[in-house]
């Protein structure tokens, strides 16, 4: 059972797009309002486990920590940090009498949870106007299917999307393209797309493509396609001041941008240089921003990365006017706690000093800050709807729940360091549970070098999620999957990824179909792990174990229930395994992976891009006996159970 309480007068989010009824009273929390803000506390069970909030840091079990959902754009991926580029304000606490809430506020909110130990969760909303949303369900996975189907169907991308993809920002001009794509197809390394950074653009302008490089973008695009790889250009959130540049000159005359509190267009410097923010919170801006990807779709793209969506400031014109320029903003970057607190200090007097018009009702962009990146992927989301009659591919820095109805999410400026891979591991259920089933991290790290360990063994796990690219930037060591003298161990694992792709692909379409999680912690469907959070069920017959400490020959894998232990060496090596603790070894060359007890795993056959997806000659592994797969031809919109059937092993 799924109601709500509303509190003061909320602003529209639409993260819920289903009818829910209203109920008396907030059945598990009480209620202290102080000057503006609410208090929510409960009492937690000295046993009870916490999960959800999605984008966040700390363990999968939210217990013990404080969080605060405050959209940031920030590289410091540490447990220290509180705010990472999304905010998930729902929770699903597992005790003796499970219940979920989710928060609904684009304001700032603080999440302690049995925080130093105080025994009770307590969530400040920064501003009294808020809906709260409360179930009541026998289980945490129930809660969370509950908020997904209130939430609303999520993203279905195109087959193409779940192949693997090439990124670095630094890529510019169509050899480098080439290279990539060459650099792939000629070591039998399977690609399906390459995305292109901002240096595609024309002076960081959305919108634009270098002339020099690009002078026929949609010759390229089609050169690109005969090569097997789509092309998936970066959009970032801040149009250029440019006077006599259409789009600029649009939002001008249309009054589309956000504005200062005398009523001028806010002016903030992001990569272009001096920008205005799209008033995304606006339907008549976001209709118009939607629209202006035609620019690209009538060039033959079909996907794209939203940016900078936070939205992220390196400064404004107020900090301008106190000297802040490129420079400062450099100098900034530094390492050094008192530079940090300062840049952090003027970014909070920036969202203060800029307005949104929400369909006639003003909104201080503070009060409804966590809703930018979120309502710039629906602007882009409702805008592809329009300019193409297939599906399309589109994952955004910045979210807010509901935005997982309209693209997928990455986990943003990562590093190449084991912690960050294991963080990926822990990331990837509670976004889940939050709707964003299409997310992924850069594979690899997007700060700092890369080894050929780290980058097979992320490539291992990433071979599991449904977002998987290899993503780092500019000044990093080349990350390419061909980069690191032999690629064979490269060939084998990306490859591995499209034999599972029949399984991939219908495990998500299903879990999205049905309001369901593609990726869930242990603990969802076997009582008593809850303290094994680096190991996952993906789909419904798989368990994943991946190995994400260095210099691993193996690793310690606990099973609920006796399994299918596979080995993947370029061939599928199956041997029962029983309950229990087991050591298992995993080679950095080779993945292993656990099929369910009762279950199947349908694998393909090895193809270099999607465009060889085969569903039909498959191959059945497991000791279960039917399977439903989801089959389709990978980009139609009329998705739906009819296209599940269940297959049998003879
Ligand atoms: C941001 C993005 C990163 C991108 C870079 C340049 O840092 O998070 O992925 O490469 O901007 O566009």
């Amino acid at each position: 059972m799924i109601s709500k309480v509303l509190f003061g007068k909320p602003y529209r989010t639409d993260a819920v797009t289903a009818p829910v009824p209203e109920a008396a009273e907030v059945a598990r929390f009480r209620v202290t309002a102080g000057e503006r803000a609410l208090t929510f506390t409960c009492p937690l069970g000295p046993e009870d486990a916490v999960y959800g909030l999605g984008e966040t840091m700390g363990p999968v079990n939210k217990r013990g920590g404080r969080y605060i959902s405050f959209n940031t754009d920030t590289a410091e991926h540490e447990d220290t940090n509180p705010s990472l580029y999304a905010s998930h304000n729902f929770l699903a606490v597992d005790g003796e009498r499970p219940f979920g809430v989710f928060f609904d506020t684009p304001a700032r909110v603080i999440f302690e949870i049995d925080y130093k130990r105080s025994g009770v969760i307590r969530v400040v909303c920064e501003t009294g106007d808020l809906t709260l949303y409360q179930m009541e369900s026998g289980s945490v996975q129930e809660m969370c299917r509950e908020l997904l189907a209130a939430v609303g169907r999520c993203y279905l991308p195109p087959l193409w999307a779940f192949g693997y993809g090439q990124s670095r920002f630094g890529y510019a001009t169509p050899e480098d393209f080439r290279r990539v794509a060459d650099g792939h197809r000629l070591n039998g390394i399977p690609l399906d797309y390459i995305c292109m950074d901002i240096d595609y653009m024309d002076g960081y302008r959305d919108f634009s493509f270098n002339k020099k490089h690009f002078p026929d973008i949609a010759a390229f695009v089609r050169e690109m396609r005969g090569r097997g790889v789509r092309l998936v250009p970066i959009v970032d959130a801040g149009i250029k001041i440019e006077p006599g540049d259409p789009v600029y000159e649009e939002g001008i005359r249309n009054g589309y941008f956000c504005r200062n509190r005398d009523g001028g267009f806010f002016r903030a410097a992001v990569w272009p240089g001096m920008t205005h923010f799209p008033d995304f919170l606006n339907t008549k801006a976001r209709a118009w921003f939607g629209g202006l990807y035609r620019f690209y779709t009538q060039a033959g793209i079909e996907g794209f990365w939203n940016d900078m969506n936070e939205p992220a400031i390196f400064y404004s014109e107020y900090s301008k006017g106190h000297g802040a320029g490129p420079l400062k903003f450099l100098l900034s970057l530094l390492p050094g706690k008192k530079r940090r607190e300062k840049r952090a200090r003027e970014l909070l007097r920036d969202y203060k000093s800029f307005y949104h018009d929400m369909d006639g009702r003003r909104a201080r962009h503070y009060d409804v800050h966590n809703l930018f990146g979120a309502m710039m992927t629906r602007a882009t989301g409702e805008g592809l709807e329009k300019l193409l009659d297939h599906r399309y591919m589109l994952f955004s820095r910045s979210s807010y729940i509901g935005a997982g109805r309209y693209g997928g999410v990455w986990t943003g400026d990562n590093t190449s360091k084991w912690e960050h891979l294991r963080l990926n591991v822990r990331h990837m259920p509670s976004l889940n549970m939050c709707g964003f089933l299409f997310s992924g991290a850069d594979t690899g790290g997007f700060n700092g070098n890369c080894t050929r360990e780290l980058l097979l063994r992320w490539l291992a796990f990433s071979a599991f999620t449904p977002l998987m690219r290899n993503h780092t930037g500019k000044f990093t060591r080349a990350q390419e999957a061909y980069e690191f003298g032999d690629t064979e161990a490269f060939r084998r694992i990306i490859g591995l990824r499209y034999r599972l792709l029949p399984y991939i692909y219908s495990e998500y379409m299903k879990a999205a179909l049905r309001s369901d999680l593609y990726i869930k912690p242990l603990t969802f469907v076997y009582p008593g792990t809850r303290d094994i959070e680096d190991q996952l069920l993906v789909g419904d017959s798989l368990m994943i174990a991946p190995v994400v400490e260095e210099g691993a020959v193996g690793r310690r894998v606990y099973l609920p229930e006796a399994m299918t232990l596979v080995r993947y060496d370029g061939e599928f090596h199956c041997q029962p395994v029983s309950a229990g603790w087991t050591e298992v070894k995993a080679a950095v060359e080779e993945v292993v992976f656990f099929i369910r007890r009762g279950k199947l795993l349908p694998v393909g056959k090895q193809i270099e891009s999607t465009a060889e997806y085969d569903s039909e000659h498959l191959t059945l592994l497991g000791d279960g006996e039917s399977y439903e797969l989801y089959t389709d031809d990978g980009l139609t919109r009329a998705c739906g159970e009819e296209n599940i059937r269940v297959i049998k092993k003879i």
